[in-house]
């Protein structure tokens, strides 16, 4: 097996690459205190060695228990908001056919996510779906409170029920929560459904190689064996014992660093294949919670090309010069699709007959890269030999360990998320919750 790669020397012409390299007192000094568990929120460091932790058994109840939803369900939802479903998501739609909800010789149930919303129509018709189908459940909330996932439970737990009676309905539930606190943990207990612990240790957006992850990424057909053999072989490569230039973890969290000084305040997450677009999602979540603080922090933003080279093409090459972009790129698509000829030629596109699709999509990429150099905007590269669990599993925990590099090079405490509450005091406030009388009367008297 290879390694993702990343390239950083299309950013020099923006910042020196000895500027750089003067991170690697800072970046090694980081990664030491990551592993060394002194620096910011060193509590929640049970993400850096989870790859070369989980072992035979672990992996064997989890597939398991995903072998008992797969007999069982046409449909599982995935119950979960933030971290609790954008790791899984984006694993499972990288993986999967683009038309997976059509493809009608399915050897895996539909996945489906709720909790991640409140819109009334989406879990209307998330209900309309799941009449008199097959369905499971698996509920992930590490705290069991929140209230988004809490709600779309409620609902669908009693739809369940109703549909399968009480008792079937307890073998088609789990729950992915802490170990002794919280609702979720609570009513797992009381019902006796199949639980995972997520550890207290694991803060839910590091929490992707968790059973947060793993479970329905084993639903839905893929081999969590691969994504966490891919995890492990990033785990040592972005360790302490490799030098900075040969650390890819430290190396993006050093130049990203060096582009925010130098004025790129925002970080674009480029792909070319739309089925990455949830890959962004999980990623924006990583670092713009981690670093987005204390009135710091890089925006981190995401584009599908060549889609949108059509719509945020222009703001990209033209705008406000405060941008730099990592793209991700896939070296070899799973599947060949050749231009045909024709003899009419009406479209002129015989130029490209017998080239395949790919060789277009390289050339847009290549030619992207070119218009938005020479437009001011540094790129970065991640190359991923090819779009599989194991190159998926380095490329999120050398996203993950970047992060915590990042963050400590930034200065902020990558690992709380303490902005997240304030708009929560606000919404029960506003519903009047047991318990926020004071507040409640406060917010009523800004209306
Ligand atoms: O990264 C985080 O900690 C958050 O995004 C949480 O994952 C999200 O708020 C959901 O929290 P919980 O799993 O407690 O329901």
């Amino acid at each position: 097996m290879q390694n993702i790669k990343l390239t950083i020397d299309k950013a020099f012409g923006f910042v020196s690459k000895e500027s750089v390299a003067g991170y690697k007192n800072t970046a090694s000094a980081a990664n030491k205190a990551l592993h060394e568990g002194t620096g910011k929120g060193n509590d929640f460091l049970g993400w850096l060695n989870l790859p070369t932790s989980i072992d035979e058994a672990h992996l064997a109840d989890v597939e398991n228990t995903a072998k008992i939803l797969r007999e069982n369900c046409e449909v599982v939802v995935v119950i979960g908001i933030g971290g609790s479903y954008l790791g899984a998501k984006a694993v499972i739609d990288a993986l999967s056919n683009s038309f997976d909800w059509l493809q009608t010789d399915r050897k895996a149930p539909v996945v489906v996510y709720a909790g991640q919303n409140i819109g009334e129509d989406y879990l209307f018709e998330l209900q309309e779906l799941l009449k008199n189908k097959k369905f499971g459940i698996i509920s992930i909330s590490k705290s069991g409170t929140t209230t988004e996932p809490a709600l779309a439970f409620r609902l669908l737990k009693t739809q369940l029920e109703q549909q399968q009676g009480k008792e079937a309905a307890k073998q088609l539930i789990v729950a992915v929560t802490d170990k002794a606190r919280g609702a979720l943990r609570t009513l797992a207990v009381q019902e006796g459904y199949k639980t995972y612990v997520i550890e207290d240790n694991i803060g839910g957006r590091y929490s992707v190689l968790s059973p947060v992850g793993l479970l329905p990424v084993a639903v839905a057909g893929f081999d969590i064996r691969q994504l966490v053999q891919g995890a492990v072989s990033m785990e040592k490569l972005c360790g302490v014992e490799t030098p900075f230039e040969d650390n890819p973890a430290a190396q993006y969290a050093a130049v990203r660093n060096e582009l925010y000084k130098s004025g790129k305040k925002i970080e674009i997450l480029v792909n070319y294949h739309p089925k990455l677009h949830f890959v962004s999602e999980w990623w924006k979540q990583l670092y713009g919670e981690s670093e987005g603080k204390d009135n710091l922090g890089i925006f981190p933003a995401a584009v599908d090309f060549t889609s949108d080279l059509h719509s945020m093409g222009q703001w990209i090459q033209e705008g406000e010069r405060t941008i730099f972009e990592t793209v991700i790129s896939v070296n070899e698509p799973n599947n060949k699709v050749l231009v045909p000829g024709d003899d009419a030629n009406l479209d002129g596109l015989n130029f490209l007959a017998g080239k395949r699709v790919d060789e277009v999509n390289k050339m847009a990429e290549l030619g992207t890269l070119l218009a938005h150099i020479d437009g001011g905007v540094p790129n970065l590269k991640i190359e991923l030999p090819k779009l599989n669990e194991f190159y998926l599993g380095q490329l999120l925990y050398f996203f993950e360990k970047a992060c915590g590099i990042s963050g400590y090079i930034l200065g902020v405490n990558p690992f709380d998320q303490p902005g997240v509450e304030a708009y929560k005091k606000n919404m029960f406030a506003l519903l009047e919750k047991p318990g926020f009388e004071e507040a409640t009367k406060a917010i009523k008297a800004r209306l």
